[in-house]
């Protein structure tokens, strides 16, 4: 375990752990159950994005979208998060660990990952249908508890999912763009890199820095420049990565 050890002012000894940024996508929690968006039986093959992930969709037919999220809350319920969430829950023991996830599942934070930023949303949260960032509007929802049209947000509002749909703002880009311009060691799982902003984010690891890619397919857009490629599925290609860390500090 690489620290990073320095005297401050008053001569207190501050010990540093290497800050490891890992930006996941549908691939990690693949293996837990909940289907991708882009690959074979993937959920935007079976369902059309633009009518049911779009606030123009969402004005269309709003019975339709929250039957849809709807359907996924309660499957949130039934599934678990699998060997790759948990060792990257555990890698905290080592480091100083931050997960960028696209994805809306909160099986990060049930693995016990303690520093987790959505850029999408969360499936567990409702918002205001008017200003979906009011602080005020934002709240837990209980995942067994339908989003019914009729419900009001806070604004009194219709309720909507705390989801960023197709063309919305994704408001802490800022913050994942920060933190992966000062990771140690920067780790990419389970994500077709093809949705932007997001995507963008591996351009802001520095070059020098160790980059893994975890994904068992090829990359649809080829490898990000620096990128080592652990072709693997997520729960096998953690254990991999966690030996090439260990590699590193030979
Ligand atoms: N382990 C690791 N990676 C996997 C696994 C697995 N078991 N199974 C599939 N993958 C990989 C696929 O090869 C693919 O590269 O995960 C990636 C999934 O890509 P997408 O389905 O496009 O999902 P993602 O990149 O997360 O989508 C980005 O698009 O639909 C929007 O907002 C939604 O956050 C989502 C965004």
């Amino acid at each position: 375990m690489e620290l990073f050890v320095y005297f401050c002012r008053n001569k207190k000894l501050v010990i540093m752990q290497q800050k490891l940024v890992v930006f996941t996508g549908a691939g990690i929690s693949a293996e837990s159950g909940i289907p991708t968006f882009r690959d074979k039986n993937g959920m935007w093959g079976k369902y059309d994005a633009m009518k049911l992930a779009s606030v123009e969709g969402f004005e269309e037919d709003p019975q339709a979208v929250l039957d849809f999220y709807n359907a996924r809350r309660k499957n949130l319920l039934e599934v678990e998060p699998n060997h790759a969430h948990f060792v990257l829950a555990e890698l905290e023991k080592q480091y100083d660990v931050t997960i960028i996830t696209q994805n809306v599942d909160n099986l990060h934070e049930r693995a016990g990952s303690s520093k987790v930023i959505h850029l999408h949303g969360e499936l567990f949260k409702v918002t205001s249908s008017r200003n979906r960032l009011d602080s005020d509007c934002i709240k837990e929802y209980p995942l067994d508890v339908p989003i019914c049209l009729g419900d009001k947000a806070a604004d009194g509002s219709q309720l909507r999912p705390y989801i960023v749909w197709f063309g919305e703002y994704v408001d802490n880009m800022d913050l994942a763009e920060h933190l992966v311009k000062m990771a140690d060691i920067f780790v990419v799982i389970g994500t077709s890199l093809v949705v932007y902003p997001a995507a963008g984010l591996v351009n802001y690891a520095h070059r020098e820095i160790p980059k893994y890619l975890i994904d068992p397919n090829d990359m649809k857009r080829g490898l990000p420049f620096g990128f080592e490629h652990i072709k693997a599925k997520a729960a096998e290609g953690v254990d991999e990565l966690v030996r090439r860390m260990e590699e590193l500090e030979k």
